[in-house]
């Protein structure tokens, strides 16, 4: 029976993570799932660099060793997520093809000695994909022991777009498809602008490095055909393995890490979301940016349950300072996962390589073996996922959805704009970090999709915004939502092109207002803003970074500059179009500033603060089998929370209050 969860053959949480046995010696193999077994591992990941040695030249397979990792797996319970090694070519292929290699923004030709460093758009390297994923399906698609296929590894990192003669000469076939003409090329990349109209097809080129910035319609459009291309090659893997193959397939995302890739098309392209989650080691609250790639992860599949297939147990290797995680902060870690729908809690890397580029990266068994911190956790972990086998499958439901649209990050992330470097995410994660605060659930979601479910929407960083999605934004609000915008959104159309009629026309009906000029402040100067609150108190709230000058039409105005460049100008509005509400925050509040404002904002949308103790996560999942509250306490201090039910951790009964120790998780079966 598939229930929703995508692992019917696993009866519990999955629970392990990538294993690369080649680097050990056999006597090691044995250790391994000794320790698996003690630690309640149910799945591993293996195969995805191991191209190498599993094509040892081209067409010429060596399979005795996987034959025997896999059975040997089997034979103790073990199964396997086996990947398609595409992710780092042998050095025999770039020898053979010297072209597969990516040229640079730059011109540079990257070299062989890493991984990831090959063109996805060579002709011979989608030949050879499609050869070892179909040699593997066929030898493994009925092995008992396969549970999934993993394809590649994390599409777009470390390279994203290839410059290459391949690359350029399949960006113009896909010019073609998408303009049809030169004309529509022209028109939509406004060429007519210095001087860059084109006349034939053969001059039209990829956005290589030029002497001052590049077209930027140019720019986002191959970022467009970029991602195309890197789901062009996992689609032709994926398809190999189908022809061979029943077993679900996906690859790991790098939600809210990376943003070469569009998940929301990627998502309608594997059979279960997949995520890699690392921590900001200098964000003092990363436990909130795993919350966003959580939710994340769970919204571009459709609410439906999710892998998380690696993060750490302790430091990683690879930022500028790698902290090791606290003692029980792997638990909270996986829990939060968990709490926000994922239905497999996975690690990079199953024991700690003794060479190579990754020696200091922190695994399930570390250097310092069994008799350590982490080894502990790690059985302790395998135990706690043991007791939630009842919740798989079960969902998340919100109420909010946080606008995310990585076609808009990535024409906001272009040059030349007013502020220079505006993240995308800074106001997703100001206005997400409010909600977390505040205890409510939240979803992402595209700006075109159905969003009549939600009480409220935020476009916290909505720059692109395609007249259609300002239409379905509009629609929402008159249907009877309310709706949140924060400046520089609905700013340029699909060809990152400014809206006809002005910044923001899109949005001026359901705003009651659009933007005469941007104001931005200088680095480090500040503005104020005297809010009058719905409760009729005043406040005098911090601010920075950005100003309007608005125009109003029908907007209320509910916030006015004190300090900066807009003193005297409205800085929050709010209209009231058909049977809802349209905020608009012309400036940038953090997160503690957003709580006047959200609470006026929560009362037009019917939500109110969970009420939650500082510091506490709590996040529900429901299902057949019952209704679950993942509760996890990040503050030093002891938390009380009002909650009748039982702690499948612990399996004793909360008797309607639940004591969560400073640090301390639950998962807790509601009463019902
Ligand atoms: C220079 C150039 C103009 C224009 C302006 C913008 O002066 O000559 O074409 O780019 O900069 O400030
Ligand atoms: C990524 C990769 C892994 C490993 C980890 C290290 O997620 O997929 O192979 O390099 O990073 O954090």
């Amino acid at each position: 029976m598939n229930d929703g969860s995508p692992w019917p053959a696993l009866e519990h949480i999955a629970y392990g993570g990538d294993y690369n046995p080649e680097q050990w010696p056999r006597e090691t193999w044995h250790e391994d799932v000794r320790l698996m077994r003690e630690a309640g591992v149910n799945l591993v990941s293996i195969g995805i660099f191991s191209w190498a040695l599993i094509e040892t030249e081209e067409g010429v397979f060596d399979f005795e060793w996987l034959d025997t990792v896999i059975d040997l797996l089997h034979e103790n319970g073990i199964a396997v997520d086996l990947a398609t090694p595409t992710a780092s070519p042998p050095a025999w292929f770039f020898a053979a093809h010297p072209d597969a290699r990516v040229v640079d923004r730059d011109g540079g030709v990257l070299g062989f000695g890493s991984r990831g460093m090959v063109s996805h758009s060579a002709p011979a390297y989608r030949d050879a994909v499609v050869r070892i994923a179909s040699a593997l399906a066929e030898r493994y698609g009925d092995h008992p022991a396969v549970l999934m296929w993993h394809v590649h590894n994390e599409y777009g990192v470390p390279v994203a777009e290839d410059y290459s003669p391949h690359a350029v000469a399949a960006f113009r076939d896909w010019l073609r498809e998408r303009y049809g003409s030169l004309e529509g090329l022209n028109e939509a990349w406004g060429t007519a602008f210095w001087g860059q109209h084109y006349s034939n097809w053969e001059h039209v080129g990829a956005p290589a490095a030029a002497p001052t910035t590049v077209n930027p319609a140019q720019r986002l459009d191959f970022k467009r055909f970029s991602d195309h291309q890197l789901r062009a090659c996992f689609i032709a893997e994926r398809d190999a393995i189908r022809a061979h193959s029943d077993k679900p397939v996906t690859t790991n995302f790098m939600a809210n890490q990376e943003f070469t890739t569009d998940l929301w098309a990627w998502a309608r392209e594997v059979d279960v979301v997949s995520d890699d989650h690392y921590l900001t080691a200098a964000d003092p609250e990363a436990h909130i940016g795993l919350a966003i790639a959580a939710d994340l992860s769970r919204s571009v599949g459709g609410g439906r349950p999710w892998m998380l297939l690696e993060h750490s147990t302790s430091a990683v290797n690879w930022q500028p300072r790698n902290i090791a995680k606290r003692p029980g902060e792997m638990a909270r870690n996986s829990l939060a996962h968990f709490g926000r729908g994922a239905d497999a809690i996975m690690f990079f890397q199953w024991r700690a390589s003794r060479s190579g580029a990754e020696k200091f990266h922190s695994a399930m068994v570390p250097h310092a073996g069994t008799d350590s911190r982490v080894w502990r956790e790690v059985v302790q972990l395998g135990a706690s996922l043991g007791r939630l086998a009842e919740s798989r499958g079960s969902r998340v439901r919100a109420n909010v959805a946080i606008l995310w649209d990585f076609e808009s990050f990535w024409a906001q992330s272009l040059e030349w704009r007013p502020v220079q470097d505006l993240d995308p995410r800074e106001r997703i994660r100001a206005f997400y970090e409010r909600l977390w605060r505040d205890g409510i659930t939240v979803d992402f979601a595209l700006p075109g999709a159905d969003l009549s479910g939600y009480k409220l929407v935020v476009a916290a960083s909505q720059y692109l915004l395609r007249n259609d999605d300002a239409a379905n934004l509009t629609r929402y609000v008159a249907g009877g939502g309310t709706l949140v915008v924060s400046y520089f959104s609905g700013i340029v159309d699909e060809h990152d092109a400014v809206h006809a009629g002005g910044f923001m026309a899109p949005l001026r009906e359901v705003l009651g207002c659009d933007v005469e000029e941007f104001l931005p402040l200088r680095t480090g100067s500040s503005a104020a803003v005297d809010y009058a609150a719905g409760d009729g108190t005043s406040h005098r709230l911090d601010a920075d970074e950005w100003a309007d000058d608005l125009r109003i039409t029908s907007a209320a105005v509910r916030g006015t500059y004190a300090e900066g460049p807009g003193t005297g100008k409205p800085a929050i509005t709010r209209n009231e179009h058909g049977r809802g509400t349209g905020w608009y925050v012309s400036t940038r509040l953090d997160a503690d500033a957003l709580e006047t404002v959200m609470g006026d904002v929560y009362a037009d949308a019917g939500l109110a603060p969970a009420g939650l103790p500082e510091g506490v996560e709590a996040v529900a999942r429901s299902g057949e089998a019952g209704d679950y509250l993942t509760l996890v306490n990040h503050s030093d201090a002891d938390a009380e929370v009002p909650v009748d039910g039982v702690d499948l951790l612990t399996g004793a009964a909360t008797g309607g209050t639940l004591q969560l120790g400073a640090g301390g998780t639950a998962v807790v079966r509601l009463a019902r």
